[in-house]
């Protein structure tokens, strides 16, 4: 049976911050920013935009562009690191939001970047054992990355959603059953309950990062039955990693090059994983969503059309757990890709300069208790809290 992706929906905040602007304000060399960890600009989520309406914006485009009725979906799973309460999931506000039906699992899951694929992967299951005849699951993957002001993680914030409808007969990409894992208990990256920022140790996270990339491409290999083939990523045309700035990327393929006993680890960078950083380079991170945003700008920008190809897939999640797993195009994802207008989206966004995100990302503390606040929505809002209820409003549409 076929099983995998047929729809993607890709949302992202109105506004962003030039990183060039940032570096000068502190007083960093700009080619620290560009060049050294690999980041341009960054997406800042305003205070009427929040997880959930990341995600109901994704999650919209994603049934409408592949033409599917909210009856249709018979399970949501929204994986986030930043969701908004401590018990009523994401994914229920969602569901409103989407007017999906009542016949449906909803739920939240949680493992830092890796909550998505934990979802995305349990709905891959649930559709190859047959439990939703003839009815789809929508995963959708929304965050705000947020480390705080002056923070040496400040750069590679940034926040977003992509959807994934998952169903037989996918007209996107096949995903295939093999994975390899990779989950150990370690303190990289973690945001205690009292906090709204992240914390990261941010060298070791980048090491946490790279050993549960040998582990879990090690067992893939396995699975496939060639632990020791050479040049075993050959068999991809392209590579779609966890992004969380464009430079680990870069050094998530070397590693896995010289796994595979490449004498050049680099050589091959340009050709299969740069083009999967074009969109990450205009969000930033977006935590749970950030390797299908890498997929997605791989599929729109690889120089030569990945339909029909196989593309290797790498998430990982701080804490930690890591999957490698694979996925063949299929033809006409191209279209239904190009459908989604990143590109044209992106040039239309607001651009803040330092003052306007500084205020935007203080503006935040607190926003969790304040009033509601009148908004004409052109896209879904958050209106702010209400007898200690979260409330929010739809676009027409
Ligand atoms: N010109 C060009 N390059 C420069 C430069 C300049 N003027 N100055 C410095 N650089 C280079 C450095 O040589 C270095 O390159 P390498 O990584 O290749 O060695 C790079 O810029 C970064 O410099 P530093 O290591 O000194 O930077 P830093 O101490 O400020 O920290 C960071 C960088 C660790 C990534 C930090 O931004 C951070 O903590 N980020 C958040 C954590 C994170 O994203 N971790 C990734 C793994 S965990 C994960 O993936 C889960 C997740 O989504 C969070």
């Amino acid at each position: 049976m076929r099983v995998g992706l047929d729809g993607i929906g890709v949302s992202f905040p109105k506004a962003f911050i030039d990183l060039g602007l940032l570096a000068e304000a502190r007083g960093v060399p700009p080619g620290k920013y560009r060049e050294g960890i690999g980041v341009r600009r960054m997406a800042v989520a305003a205070p009427d935009e929040d997880t959930v309406t990341l995600a109901a914006q994704a999650g919209r485009e994603a049934l409408r562009l592949s033409g599917t009725s909210p009856e249709e979906v018979g399970l949501l799973v929204v994986g986030t690191e930043t969701g908004v309460d401590h018990s009523k999931p994401v994914a229920s506000f969602v569901q409103g939001l989407l007017g999906l039906g009542t016949r449906c699992r909803v739920f939240e899951t949680k493992h830092a970047c890796y909550g998505g694929t934990a979802a995305l992967q349990m709905a891959l299951d649930g559709v190859r054992a047959g439990r939703m005849p003839g009815r789809k699951a929508l995963v959708i993957c929304s965050d705000i990355a947020r480390y705080g002001l002056g923070t040496a993680g400040e750069p590679t914030q940034g926040a977003g959603a992509v959807a994934l409808l998952v169903s037989e007969n996918p007209r996107i990409l096949n995903v295939e059953p093999h994975s390899g894992l990779h989950a150990t208990d370690v303190h990289d990256f973690w945001r205690p309950l009292y906090s709204k920022d992240a914390l990261v140790d941010g060298h070791y996270s980048v090491q946490c990062y790279l050993d549960a990339l040998t582990g879990a491409y090690r067992h893939y290999k396995e699975l496939c039955g060639e632990p020791g083939a050479p040049g075993f990523s050959d068999r991809f045309a392209a590579l779609a990693y966890h992004v969380p700035y464009g430079k680990m990327a870069r050094k998530a393929h070397r590693q896995l090059r010289t796994l595979d006993g490449d004498a050049q680890p680099d050589a091959s960078f340009e050709r299969l994983v740069a083009p999967s950083l074009r969109f990450s380079e205009e969000i930033g991170n977006i935590y749970t969503g950030s390797m299908y945003l890498a997929l997605t700008s791989l599929l729109a920008h690889a120089e030569a059309s990945l339909e029909g190809q196989r593309v290797g897939l790498f998430s990982y999640g701080s804490g930690c757990c890591a999957e490698f797993f694979a996925g063949r195009v299929v033809p006409g994802a191209l279209a239904r890709v190009n459908a989604l207008q990143v590109a044209q989206r992106l040039e239309q966004r607001e651009a803040l300069d330092v003052p306007a995100y500084e205020s935007i990302m203080r503006a935040r503390e607190g926003l969790d208790e304040r009033p509601v606040q009148s908004v004409a929505p052109d896209a879904f809002r958050f209106r702010g809290v209400e007898a200690h209820r979260r409330t929010y409003v739809a676009p027409p549409t």
